[in-house]
């Protein structure tokens, strides 16, 4: 990674939401996380950008690639990096949130990283902890690592995010992918659509500066980039699609939904991927899919954020 001196002092302790920052944060984090494509594709990866510094990994819900790229990206940077296994803590024997973060701030950590159920979870912790709080996914409320990283994605591949249709489809209304993908894409000044089933949308997307499609045929026709939600089955309390079969003929993208698009449109999914009810096989697979370029920016990103938040000239400049 290049000194840090080189980019701008980040203007924020914690990452809490896409929602907090201005375009030149999210740029300057872009910019960030571009030297650590870099560095990350080196044979030598390891660096001592973070040297000393101590990272806690705290995933009250399931994860593969967040939890696993965040580990990946403090230990790119030098860190220690701690991953407390809630299934095995106190918080089984009835330890409330506030007691297990207060207990882990004692330890001293300059970073904690936080996946929660909880709406509001992260930022609740970042009034309580001395160090910085990196929000990994709260409830459907926000995920703002992950729209850093699909925006890494689009704009490693496409170029300027202004000029570009984004289409983001399935289920908006559970997903913490779209809400923060939404303020993130707005902010950098693109067109986005979301298509979904009314079921399946926020009561107020309509004042999210984006334009509503309640069909794939229409929202999809001209989209530089087809974004595919997870149908977050496990978030539904009622019957908010009739069938998962019914689901994937009338939303899943498929081969000929595709065809609607661009020709060179790129095909994205947050992971993890439904297989043939969201998306089929054969697109999730194929030429026009930049899933595993997302995974790989995910890495990027992680060590982008982490660095700009514990950015040394931040001590002296008392922010
Ligand atoms: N996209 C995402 O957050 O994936 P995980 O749930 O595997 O971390």
């Amino acid at each position: 990674m290049p000194e840090t001196a080189t980019f701008p002092l980040f203007p924020h302790r914690h990452l809490l939401g896409i929602q907090h920052l201005s375009p030149s944060d999210i740029v300057s984090l872009l910019d960030r996380a571009d030297e650590a494509v870099a560095v990350s594709r080196q044979s030598e990866k390891k660096t001592a950008a973070l040297r000393g510094r101590t990272q806690i990994n705290l995933f009250f819900e399931a994860s593969t690639r967040t939890q696993s790229s965040f580990e990946l990206a403090g230990k790119r940077l030098g860190a220690d990096v701690m991953n407390m296994s809630v299934a095995s803590s106190s918080v089984k024997k009835g330890e409330t949130l506030i007691d297990t973060a207060m207990t882990l701030n004692a330890m001293r950590p300059d970073i904690l990283i936080i996946r929660h159920a909880a709406a509001g979870a992260a930022a609740l912790l970042a009034q309580k902890v001395g160090c910085s709080v990196v929000n990994a996914g709260d409830g459907a409320h926000e995920h703002p690592t992950q729209a850093l990283l699909d925006a890494l994605t689009i704009r490693r591949a496409k170029g300027d995010l202004s000029k570009l249709i984004v289409a983001i489809c399935g289920d908006v209304l559970h997903s913490r992918v779209a809400r923060s993908n939404i303020l993130l894409l707005n902010a950098l000044g693109a067109r986005v659509r979301v298509i979904a089933p009314s079921t399946l949308l926020p009561s107020g997307i309509h004042q999210m500066s984006v334009d509503v499609f309640n069909r794939m045929e229409d929202g999809l026709k001209d989209a530089d980039v087809v974004m595919m939600l997870r149908l977050q089955r496990e978030r539904m309390a009622g019957a908010f699609v009739p069938s998962v079969r019914e689901y994937f003929h009338f939303f899943g993208l498929d081969q000929a939904k595709l065809r609607l698009a661009k020709p060179d449109a790129l095909v994205m999914h947050p992971g993890p991927m439904n297989r043939g009810v969201e998306i089929a096989s054969e697109i999730a697979d194929g030429p026009q899919s930049v899933i595993q370029e997302q995974v790989e920016m995910g890495v990027a990103v992680r060590m982008a954020v982490m660095q700009a938040l514990l950015d040394p000239r931040r001590n002296e400049a008392s922010l």
